[in-house]
């Protein structure tokens, strides 16, 4: 049975982004959805994983308006305007890395810590969006190291809180979700306007994959089209 109830409450952290955007447009027009927030490091309640102070903060600013019965973190980063993705091992570096790790594990690690209590302990789900390049077993290709290491380390994060809420929050599921090639400021240096799909349908199929999503499911990496990824 699905968790998230009808009607239903949603928080979209990284509402300033391609897909966080597309994510609030879709539940502002969902008649089950009773209500959605989104907060970005511009918002008011700003969450800005380069100050990982204010990802308490912003929870605790917030807790009027909980409980949430689904949360999506769209935040992440792939490039800045210093770096590209590594190609090979000597473009490997400690700047890029630490900055990779912070912002794709660290911030969305304390995220499902202090957000996950603004929850409905009796239905919801918190869905953080990770990407099929942090699969360890599915790494063909190599590259990107420090996007992937990040990313990996994001779903261990999320699998081991899951573990721990499977015995404390057993109705709430925590899940990764890989959105998918999709046309957004992050892919656009790697060709995202040509293979990228449109924000709004790639939006529209992980929401439906969320509003399905049962008990069973938490601590799964699950892909736009309900497909359980290795992880
Ligand atoms: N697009 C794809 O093809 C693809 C594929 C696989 C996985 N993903 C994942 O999907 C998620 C969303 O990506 P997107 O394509 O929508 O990218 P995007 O348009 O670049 O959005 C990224 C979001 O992250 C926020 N952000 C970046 N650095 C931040 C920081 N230090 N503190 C707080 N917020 C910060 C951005 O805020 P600002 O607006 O303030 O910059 C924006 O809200 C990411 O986690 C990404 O890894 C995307």
């Amino acid at each position: 049975m699905p968790l998230i109830p009808k009607p239903f409450r949603a928080l979209v952290i990284g509402s300033s982004g391609t897909i966080g955007s597309a994510f609030v447009e879709l539940l502002e027009n969902d008649p089950a959805c009773l209500g959605v927030t989104g907060i970005h490091r511009n918002s008011d309640n700003p969450i800005d994983y380069q100050d990982l102070s204010t990802i308490e903060s912003a929870a605790k600013a917030l807790s009027d308006e909980a409980p949430f019965h689904l949360i999506i973190n769209t935040i992440g980063i792939l490039h800045s305007a210093d770096w590209m993705p590594e190609k090979r091992l000597d473009d490997l570096n400690a700047e890029q890395l630490q900055m990779l790790i912070q912002i794709n594990a660290i911030g969305p690690g304390l995220t499902i810590k202090y957000f996950s209590k603004l929850l409905d302990p009796n239905n919801s789900v918190m869905a953080t969006l990770s990407a099929k390049v942090g699969s360890i077993e599915d790494n063909r290709l190599g590259g990107w190291y420090s996007y992937r290491a990040s990313k990996a380390a994001l779903n261990m994060l999320i699998k081991t809180a899951s573990i721990e809420f499977s015995r404390t929050k057993p109705n709430t599921a925590l899940v990764a979700l890989h959105p998918g090639t999709v046309n957004s400021h992050l892919s656009k240096a790697f060709k995202g306007e040509q293979i990228g799909r449109p924000p709004l349908d790639a939006a529209q199929d992980m929401l439906n994959v969320l509003l399905s999503i049962d008990k069973e499911d938490s601590g799964s990496f699950l892909t736009y089209s309900s497909e359980k990824l290795p992880w």
